[in-house]
């Protein structure tokens, strides 16, 4: 059974000023629902809007390219001298081609680029200017979304997979260079999410059962379960947690090979 969005508020966020890259799909979506309903104000940075924007509430989007540093500078200069300060930025806005599953012999150096642009550079220019700020208020949290692929990997991820172990070592360097200025960085890496980014790899994955099964919890996961992680990270609950990764996957990343009851399509018989 698939768990419901909690309907309670647990933190409270009023006042805060939280920035979201990729906020107008899947988890990106999630997490803006989650900080507006904690009462923060939202800035949803993407380079397209959400299909409905009702789903979006009341946060304001700002169409900008990650992968482009000077838009990256004007949405933050945007958010900063519209409501004075930023007190979070999750980074979050990354992208996985169907075509990019390959092994790297067969890649598409251009799409290997640009996976690079947005997913490793797009971080970093977010951080920069971010950070800039965040160092003169003497406070703020910064939140990555890297991916259980950048703690193991698998076959034809020869980028993604990379770049988002990058984005595990980009939190811990940045975590242990601003602590000393009030500023923690953490990052969350899911296992499968139920998001248009997953469902357009179900086949490169074995399909839908396939995936689940390779959880054991038995089951993909909702967008509203990191949202929930990423809302406990930049809370002062989390005071002490910086530099630091926290895997939200229903136990995949435990799960050794050996245990793993997901053959290639062809190997099924050897089950
Ligand atoms: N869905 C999963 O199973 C899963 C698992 C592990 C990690 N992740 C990570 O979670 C994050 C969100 O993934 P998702 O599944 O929600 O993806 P998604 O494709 O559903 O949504 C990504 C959003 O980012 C936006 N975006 C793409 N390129 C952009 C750019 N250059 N500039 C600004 N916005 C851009 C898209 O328009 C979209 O709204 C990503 O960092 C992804 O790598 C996802």
């Amino acid at each position: 059974m698939m768990p419901r969005p909690p309907s309670k508020v647990v933190y409270e966020n009023s006042g805060r000023i939280v920035v979201v890259t990729g906020g107008s799909n899947g988890i990106g979506l999630a997490i803006c629902q989650a900080f507006l309903a904690s009462g923060a104000s939202v800035v949803c940075i993407d380079v397209a809007q959400a299909s409905d924007s009702s789903v979006a509430g009341s946060a304001e989007f700002y169409r900008a390219d990650v992968s482009d540093e000077s838009q990256c500078k004007a949405a933050m200069d945007h958010v900063v001298g519209k409501y004075g300060g930023v007190d979070v930025l999750v980074n979050n806005a990354a992208i996985q081609p169907p075509q990019s599953y390959t092994p790297v012999d067969q890649l598409d150096s251009l799409l290997a680029q640009r996976i690079i642009n947005v997913n490793f550079m797009g971080y970093t220019y977010m951080a920069k200017y971010a950070l800039g700020y965040m160092k003169a208020q003497r406070s703020g949290v910064v939140v990555n979304i890297a991916s259980g692929q950048g703690h193991r990997t698998a076959r034809q991820v020869p980028i993604y997979g990379p770049m988002k172990a990058a984005s595990i070592l980009q939190t811990k360097q940045w975590g242990v260079e601003y602590a000393r200025h009030g500023i923690r960085v953490a990052s969350v890496s899911p296992g499968a999410i139920d998001t248009p980014l997953v469902r357009a790899s179900l086949d490169a994955q074995g399909g839908e059962a396939a995936l689940a099964n390779r959880h054991p919890l038995g089951r993909i996961g909702q967008p509203h379960e990191i949202a929930q992680a990423v809302l406990w990270l930049a809370s002062d609950d989390a005071s002490f947690v910086t530099a630091t990764d926290l895997s939200v996957d229903g136990g995949l990343s435990a799960f050794g090979a050996f245990a793993d009851p997901y053959p290639l399509p062809q190997d099924s018989s050897q089950q």
